[in-house]
């Protein structure tokens, strides 16, 4: 049985034998290898949302239920973070500013596709954006190395423009309610 508190105490066990997401990472990666415990622990997805599960100065637990076929816009996070998928699925594509670029515009440099079990690690540096890319819920189970609503000068680019603005906290968690309003509508 997949048992919240002890999940939180493993990962602040592991923060605390490892500054980075070495240790994190491998303790996401065992909750995630049975992802059907996981699913009854947490509860099977209904709606998209960002749900704090632990927050601190040094670590965020969230569980993270993306709808179907939602996007969200390049972002940074100033810290490491490992996702753990255990429902769906989560493409990633990361980016970079263009060299000697204005307004911190961005260009693609890579991508991945994660799936149920994966538990990938995120560089402090990365920028990336999210889709789901299928239809139905995608659930996982993320955490940062720090806390992941102060904002402390982190940016989001211009989905259309991919000029770089500032972040809020508000904003990021109010897209997952949107994502809802648009889901229910098909
Ligand atoms: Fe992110």
């Amino acid at each position: 049985m997949f048992d919240l508190d002890q999940f939180i105490a493993d990962c602040r066990a592991a923060l605390a034998a490892d500054k980075s997401h070495r240790l994190v990472r491998e303790v996401v990666a065992r909750a995630v290898s049975d992802p059907a415990v996981v699913l009854k622990g947490l509860g099977e997805p209904s709606r998209s949302v960002f749900q704090p599960l632990y927050r601190s100065s040094d670590l965020t637990i969230a569980n993270v239920i993306w709808a179907p076929k939602m996007t969200v816009v390049p972002h940074n996070h100033h810290m490491w973070a490992v996702i753990g998928i255990y429902t769906g699925r989560e493409d990633n594509i990361f980016w970079r500013r263009v060299p000697g670029g204005r307004d911190g515009k961005l260009e693609a440099a890579g991508a991945k596709a994660l799936s149920v079990r994966d538990a990938e690690p995120l560089g402090r540096n990365i920028i990336h954006s999210v889709t789901n890319p299928i239809d139905r819920l995608t659930g996982a189970i993320h955490v940062y190395g720090g806390d992941f609503f102060d904002p402390a000068h982190r940016s989001e680019w211009d989905a259309e423009t991919l000029l770089e603005q500032a972040w809020d906290p508000r904003r990021a968690v109010a897209r997952f309610e949107e994502a809802n309003a648009r889901t229910t509508k098909f």
